[in-house]
């Protein structure tokens, strides 16, 4: 069975806080799973990043960007999530190829065809079989992703993407909420703007339930 979970949204929307949490839910519950994350889920993953995200990489085409992450991709399904899936562990990852369609194909105005075409054989076709988008005002996820690289000791740390201008956040939200229309089996929508107690409660739901476990009390 794919137990292939991914964690989506815009900016500062709490994914990596939420699986996270997520991740010592399902250690709490005895169930086997890995934490992994795009495009950093390998060593070479974390070069192709560094590239990606490096603030004085201003004139990044959008091809060369969206090939690096599928360059990432390929490496990351192959390197990591195939064999844990094949393992029989659930695979949590942070992002994957819906941040593809909704950055570089609702947001950067990429081909969608295109861009389902090289996805399919950067990931070998594979699918996540459970996909919680979190959901939240752009507005207040780049407030919250401010406050958190504020805090970093390398402020160029704080990545290309944040820079971007308003709209461009905004049809990446769009994008991401199209994407859950058009595939309501696979998405969750999770109300990102409550505190992250509050969002970790909706989050262990849609999980225990996706994994046949009995909801928790608390
Ligand atoms: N529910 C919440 N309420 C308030 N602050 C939050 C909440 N969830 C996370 N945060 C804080 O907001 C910041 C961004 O959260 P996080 O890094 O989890 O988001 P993200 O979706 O992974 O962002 P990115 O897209 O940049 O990777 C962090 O400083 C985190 O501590
Ligand atoms: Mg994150």
């Amino acid at each position: 069975m794919n137990r292939f979970i991914t964690f989506e949204g815009g900016e500062g929307s709490g994914k990596s806080t939420q699986i996270r949490l997520a991740a010592q839910l399902l250690r709490e519950n005895g169930i086997p799973a890995i934490l992994t994350s795009e495009p950093s889920g390998t060593a070479i993953g974390r070069k192709i990043g560094a590239i990606l995200f490096d603030r004085s990489h201003d004139s990044m085409c959008a091809e060369t960007e969206v090939l690096l992450f599928f360059a990432a991709r390929a490496q990351h399904v192959r390197e990591v999530i195939s064999p844990a899936l094949a393992e029989d562990k659930v695979v949590l990852c942070d992002r994957f190829a819906d941040a593809t369609f909704a950055y570089q194909g609702s947001g950067r105005r990429l081909d969608m065809r295109m861009l389902s075409v090289l996805n399919d054989y950067s990931a070998q076709s594979l699918k996540p079989a459970l996909t919680l988008l979190f959901d939240l005002p752009v507005e207040a996820g780049l407030a919250r992703a401010r406050r958190r690289d504020e805090k970093l000791e390398n402020p160029a740390l704080a990545d290309r993407f944040e820079r971007e201008e308003i709209d461009f956040h905004n049809r990446v939200r769009e994008g991401y909420l199209r994407l859950s229309r058009e595939d309501p089996d696979r998405f969750r929508l999770i109300d990102a703007s409550g505190d992250v107690e509050t969002v970790r409660k909706r989050v262990s739901e849609h999980l225990l339930r996706f994994l046949n476990r009995p909801a928790q009390a608390g």
